[in-house]
């Protein structure tokens, strides 16, 4: 969601803080502002939209700060956008995440005399630290009343002109991390988006206040007790942040899957054995549980459906699924022979993170499927597995949801031979999934007639995803990733549902993009896609068959492609034609690929 960028230094630059958000743009952005402690006071600068508009400004001080807004509270205008100054003109704040009884603390500062100019909950953070300041508190002791007054989740740093050397974080909730360089110390609100010279960082926990100075970095918890920071080596590839040959961070990371895909099994398959290090305290309590939970949101959501067929067909266990904003509120029978399995991308995501909290209250073990080392959702796990798929810019997310799949099913292979999957299956899986990253170029090969396909069906106004048993997942992922990204209406469906209702859509306008897997109950979905047919509706097929092997009267275009015959990893396969078609569905609609609309990369809010 919004994104916090910060800098303390014996000179700092506007410009280093307007690459910061720029970097961390892909959270998501609808308005953007810098402020800065310069000899002549703190200058604010702000804008609507993205943050490359704010100005280039040749201007420098000893501390400056940044937001990147994503709108909850108010419209995303300037005079809504961040940093926010108290009354006194002397605080000048920037704010991740939701003030939940905004309104009783604005009332609580009104009838104090307080005024505000803005509608957002940000505004009352300002005004609250200049009144326990007024009060006679030091400015720590007024960040730990006003942190104790307010009630949400909130990452927020702030400048105060009584203290121009010096940064202040408060932090419940919204990721916030620290990061030092040999002159210069940052707080950005993710990991991966410090600047270069960042060499060791510290994701700071919830319930803190931290002074940050140059040289030095105090921290205490809501009562004053001081505590330590614990730096670590930040690890991040140079080219995190570089296109290189790709048009958009979405192309690139499609492309790069065949790597993170062979990132996610080094080391993890040997003497055909399934080697899943962050599980090996938990794999005996995970294979004799009464029941197992996926859950997660948007595509991490599609991803712990398949997960979740695959560990009650392979794995042997009782499975269900829910999405996490839903399962947090549903009063499911859970004790403590339940495992929850979380699968985040971001490891930040509110919705999982709240959906976590309830379940262990009620006695359940978590196991994370998780891309980000020190997230909130890993920390807040019992085990997990990490899915390696390095940074994700785009805010569709890609090659994280094949590693997601990719990491579960390991783990139901894992499981299953525990609990009764025949061994030859299970070898033939280890033998088909070291040929993934060959499958997968072998789809990113195609994507010029991919691309040449999507031209043909750019004006549709509506397409439907069609596939059966774990390739309904996966086709309401492909409907989601259209949707989100080309914003042409799509939906997912089972194909033997089509003549429960929807059939009664389909005529020549429609696009249909069918999945059939011909070692799946082929002429099942041969049959479905036939009422498609005979309504008018147009066919894209991608399918496993060859052109030689499948009737041409049955599709208007045809994507065919290279898979083993393990119906998971063949779903995962078709998963990255669908990544491409609606890539190029996009691109042929002259959409913003990387930064859709109303879409945020990380969700931290509910
Ligand atoms: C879709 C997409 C979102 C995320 C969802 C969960 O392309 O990116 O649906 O999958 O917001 O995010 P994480 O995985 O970070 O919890």
């Amino acid at each position: 969601m919004c994104g916090i960028f910060g800098s303390v230094a014996n000179s700092v630059e506007y410009s280093t803080i307007k690459q910061g958000l720029k970097n961390l743009a892909y959270r998501g952005y609808d308005s953007a502002g810098i402020a800065v402690a310069t000899n002549n006071g703190v200058m604010i600068e702000r804008t609507e939209g993205h943050p490359k508009f704010l100005p280039d400004l040749d201007l420098r001080g000893t501390v400056a700060i940044g937001h990147n807004r994503w709108a909850t509270h108010s419209p995303p205008t300037k005079d809504n956008s961040h940093p926010y100054t108290s009354n006194d003109n002397k605080i000048s704040l920037v704010h991740n995440g939701i003030i939940e009884n905004y309104t009783e603390v604005r009332r609580f500062l009104e009838e104090k005399g307080f005024t505000f100019y803005s509608q957002t909950d940000t505004e009352v953070l300002p005004n609250l630290i200049q009144f326990y300041l007024s009060r006679g508190d030091d400015l720590q002791a007024a960040m730990r009343h006003t942190a104790k007054h307010v009630e949400g989740a909130f990452g927020v740093i702030f400048i105060h002109a009584d203290y121009p050397n010096q940064m202040n974080l408060m932090k419940l909730g919204s990721p916030m991390y620290v990061g030092r360089a040999d002159d210069a110390v940052y707080v950005c609100s993710d990991a991966y988006s410090f600047p270069e010279e960042v060499k060791t960082f510290s994701s700071i926990d919830d319930s803190k206040i931290l002074i940050i100075r140059k040289d030095s970095v105090d921290v205490q918890d809501l009562n004053g007790t001081k505590l330590t920071l614990i730096f670590e080596e930040k690890n991040v590839s140079a080219d995190t942040y570089c296109l290189g040959k790709h048009e958009h961070y979405m192309q690139k990371e499609i492309h790069e899957q065949f790597d993170y895909v062979v990132s996610a099994l080094a080391g993890r398959i040997r003497d055909a054995e399934i080697k899943l290090g962050g599980l090996e305290d938990c794999v005996e309590s995970f294979a004799q549980s009464k029941q197992i939970i996926f859950t997660g949101c948007g595509s991490a959501h599609n991803a712990a459906l398949v997960g979740s067929l695959a560990m009650e067909e392979v794995g042997r266990l009782m499975c269900r699924q829910m999405p996490a904003g839903e399962l947090k509120y549903t009063d499911l029978l859970v004790d403590d022979k339940t495992w929850l399995v979380t699968v985040s991308q971001s490891g930040e995501t509110a919705d999982v993170i709240g959906c976590i909290k309830n379940m262990k209250n009620k006695g359940a073990k978590v196991l994370g499927v998780v891309n980000t080392p020190n997230s909130t959702i890993y920390q807040m796990t019992d085990c997990g597995i990490h899915i390696r798929a390095g940074k994700e810019v785009s805010v569709a997310s890609t090659k994280a949801v094949t590693n997601q799949m990719l990491a579960m099913l390991l783990l139901a292979y894992k499981i299953g031979l525990e609990n009764g999957c025949s061994y030859r299956d299970y070898k033939d899986f280890l033998s088909e999934v070291q040929k993934l990253p060959y499958f997968i170029n072998r789809v990113i090969a195609q994507e010029e007639k991919i691309k040449d396909i999507c031209g043909h069906y750019k004006d549709s106004k509506t397409a439907f995803v069609i596939g059966r048993n774990v390739l309904e997942f996966i086709a309401k992922e492909i409907a989601l990733k259209v949707k989100e990204i080309s914003y042409i209406h799509a939906e997912g469906y089972s194909g033997s549902e089509l003549k429960h209702g929807p059939l009664a859509l389909i005529d020549d306008k429609i696009l249909n993009v069918c999945l059939l897997d011909k070692n799946f109950y082929p002429e099942k979905t041969i049959s479905n896609i036939e009422e498609i047919r005979a309504r008018g509706g147009k066919v894209i097929l991608i399918t496993n068959y060859t052109k030689h092997e499948i009737e041409n009267k049955i599709y208007d275009r045809l994507i065919s492609v290279e898979t083993g015959s393990n119906k998971y990893i063949t779903a995962m396969v078709f998963n990255i034609v669908g990544q491409l078609l609606s890539y190029h569905l996009a691109l042929h609609n002259g959409r913003d690929v990387d930064l859709p609309r109303n879409l945020a990369k990380s969700v931290t809010v509910e």
